[in-house]
């Protein structure tokens, strides 16, 4: 089926294309109701049950329009956001690129998102069975100095709609957001998450787990001392990686774009990063494996070397939603 719709959504631009997936993902779901999870190895972590250890990726249904149609794809977990305390537009477009040779995409979107209380509203009551991340961010207005507050108000407000929240400190779309996740700094903004977790409660009623998205771009030894401060702390699970600034091996005409860099040229990078965040936090905290998981095999590797989940954007895209049920037959 996909092989017919590729063609399709390849002949729009990238982000015409994206809009048609969650217009028509949105109907679907409005229309047939929400998926049950596809059955598979099940996960238990942050005190929450996965069905089968494949999520889908923050980023491509930001404004949580079609959790109920892309729960259909068989999900264990579903990601929705960035979201940030107000609305705003993102970047100019053109903001999203593919490197078809590559397998990959660029994209400079720049959290455009419709804000954290029309989310809440769509989320509210969700009868999606699997587990529900909402990923926060910050305001591109606001100073890093005050970043934390945007993030505590997400949490607030997000809390109760959801399974589990994110703290995005990884988007390199927003300028200077990285800087909040310096091995000095970051705990500035996860003491205070961590502490506002304290006095709410999930959808369920239950413990709000808290998880942390790094990006693929320190150095060995900086996502070292990054990891080490944030084993000292309460926090669920490490997500690793969001998408990269840099540009090796690349041949498609659109490497020169400006964004984030995903799909196939993230794959080793990710795949480093998480044999180093494994080693570095000996099992204290679980680690989310994310970039350049493009084959049900890459699932497979990503589990066998220790993830105890991996998510999915780009790897959709490129070889649809049979990568899914793939994955999760792949990984029993
Ligand atoms: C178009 C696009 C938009 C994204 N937006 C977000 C976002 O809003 N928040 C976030 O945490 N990650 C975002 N991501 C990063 C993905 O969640 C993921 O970490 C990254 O793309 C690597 O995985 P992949 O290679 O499977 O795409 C985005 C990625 C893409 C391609």
């Amino acid at each position: 089926m996909y092989s017919f719709v590729k063609p399709l959504l390849f002949a729009l631009d990238p982000e015409s294309a994206h809009d048609l997936t969650i217009a028509s993902m949105a109907r679907w779901g409005a229309l047939c109701g929400a998926g049950q999870p596809k059955p598979g190895r099940s996960v238990e972590i942050a005190g929450l049950r996965f069905e089968n250890p494949i999520g889908l990726a923050a980023g491509l249904d930001k404004d949580a329009e079609a959790v109920s149609g892309f729960s259909k794809l068989g999900f264990g977990h579903i990601e929705v956001g960035t979201v940030t305390p107000k609305a705003q537009s993102g970047n100019v477009k053109p903001r999203v690129f593919r490197l078809t040779e590559d397998q990959g995409l660029i994209n400079r979107f720049g959290f455009n998102n419709q804000g954290v209380d029309l989310l809440v509203s769509r989320l509210k009551d969700h009868p999606y069975q699997g587990v529900l991340g909402v990923n926060i961010g910050k305001n591109k207005e606001t100073p890093n100095e005050r970043a934390v507050d945007d993030y505590v108000y997400c949490l607030t407000k997000a809390a109760a709609v959801a399974d589990y929240i994110t703290v995005n400190v990884s988007s390199p779309n927003t300028p200077g957001l990285r800087d909040l996740a310096d091995a000095q700094r970051i705990l500035e903004i996860i003491d205070p998450v961590l502490i506002a977790r304290d006095s709410v409660t999930n959808r369920k009623g239950q413990r709000l787990p808290v998880f942390v998205k790094l990006a693929p771009d320190f150095s060995d030894d900086d996502l070292q001392q990054v990891l080490n401060a944030l084993a000292q702390t309460a926090i669920d699970a490490v997500i690793l990686t969001n998408t990269t600034l840099t540009r090796d091996g690349l041949t498609d005409v659109n490497q020169g774009e400006a964004g984030g860099l995903s799909g196939a040229p993230l794959t080793e990078r990710s795949f480093h990063c998480l044999t180093l965040a494994l080693d570095a936090l000996r099992n204290q905290i679980p680690v989310i494996s994310v970039g350049g998981i493009m084959s049900p095999e890459e699932c497979q590797r990503r589990l066998q070397a220790g993830a105890a989940l991996v998510q999915i954007y780009t790897g959709l895209i490129y070889a649809g939603p049979g990568l899914i049920s793939g994955a999760i037959d792949a990984t029993r």
